[in-house]
């Protein structure tokens, strides 16, 4: 019985550091060299390899990453479980990196490095955190994290997901029926959602006009989620005051793109949170030994609905 790492060569040498010690019965290989196909019964990855028909006994396809959007589900087998990333490294980066975004766009970070290229002193009325209300696009594992971080600003939070949820402190909508409730109610608007056929193309121009005047972006999902000529529109019709840009679309933009030196946009290169190698190897460790035990793994993904 066999585990291929099929993925960047430094994470696998951690990897294949951890499995030795933790299960030292399965065998471990890094690259599809030298393995017999039919003893691969778990592949972490980030694509799904060409050749994945050749592993005719897998049973567990790990994504790399929390998304598994980049999984394309039409050629991984129907009876193989697709699990993505659940580990403490992830959430961790995640939780820092909305703190940073939603306290830069609070603050209107992305209005004074403007006025500073110009050498301008000059402040900007600011508003009370209490008075700015902060609205998550998805309510899961990582956006339920972060906003635990956020909860000392006291900025009112809210959230909108596909079932309906009860979160302490959190302002719960669910469903499409209630996105424009949600919508109207949120200044700060942080998208943690995963991209599916629903919500490709979500952040477009019908979208924001629901949202207050002035409210803010920030975008760590996935880039095909945004509808980037609407974000320009609305960002120079004041619709929208700024933007924050975790992903885009396509990864890295051109290098003529117009959000690239928007002066209402901040961008940062699909950095908010990265899987972290010892951390991600235990958790995979430990799904691969319930998986064994027969009881029901952390991550599974519905592969009916794609996240
Ligand atoms: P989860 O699967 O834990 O949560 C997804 C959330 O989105 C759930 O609350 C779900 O609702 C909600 N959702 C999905 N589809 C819909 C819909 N059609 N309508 C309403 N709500 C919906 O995912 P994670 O929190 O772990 O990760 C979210 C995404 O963050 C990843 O898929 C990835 O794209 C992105 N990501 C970005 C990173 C970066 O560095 N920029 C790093 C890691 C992840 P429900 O709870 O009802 O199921
Ligand atoms: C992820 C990512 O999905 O890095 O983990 O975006």
């Amino acid at each position: 019985m066999a585990f291929l790492f099929h993925s960047d060569a430094e994470r696998g040498a951690v990897f294949r550091e951890v499995f030795a010690r933790e299960l030292p019965d399965l065998e471990f290989f890094q690259s599809g060299r030298g393995v017999e196909p039919e003893k691969v019964r778990y592949l972490i990855a980030w694509t799904v390899p060409d050749d994945i028909s050749r592993y005719s006994n897998l049973e567990v396809l790990f994504s790399i990453g929390a998304g598994v959007d980049q999984f394309h589900q039409d050629v991984v087998p129907q009876h193989v479980k697709v699990v993505r990333m659940v580990e403490d490294g992830i959430i961790r980066m995640m939780q820092e990196y909305v703190a940073l975004g939603v306290l830069a766009l609070h603050r209107d970070l992305p209005a004074y490095f403007e006025q500073q290229k110009r050498c301008s002193w000059h402040s900007i009325a600011a508003r009370q955190a209490s008075e700015r209300r902060v609205g998550f696009l998805g309510l899961g594992m990582l956006a339920q994290a972060a906003i635990a971080h956020l909860t000392p600003f006291q900025f009112p939070l809210a959230g909108w997901s596909r079932g309906e949820k009860q979160i302490e402190g959190v302002t719960c909508f669910h469903g499409e029926d209630q996105l424009a409730g949600f919508l109207k109610q949120t200044d700060i608007l942080v998208c943690l959602l995963p991209l599916t056929e629903r919500t490709r193309g979500m952040l477009n121009s019908q979208l924001f006009a629901q949202l207050p005047g002035g409210a803010r972006l920030l975008h760590v999902g996935r880039g095909p989620q945004l509808d980037q000529a609407a974000l320009i529109q609305a960002l120079d019709s004041g619709r929208l005051a700024a933007a924050m840009l975790d992903v885009t679309d396509p990864e890295p933009l051109p290098q003529d793109h117009p959000l690239w030196l928007h002066p209402k946009v901040m961008i940062t290169p699909h950095i908010a949170s990265v899987t972290q190698p010892h951390t991600a190897a235990q958790s995979v460790v430990e799904n691969i030994r319930r998986h064994r035990a027969g009881e029901e793994l952390i991550g599974v993904v519905d592969r009916t609905l794609g996240y």
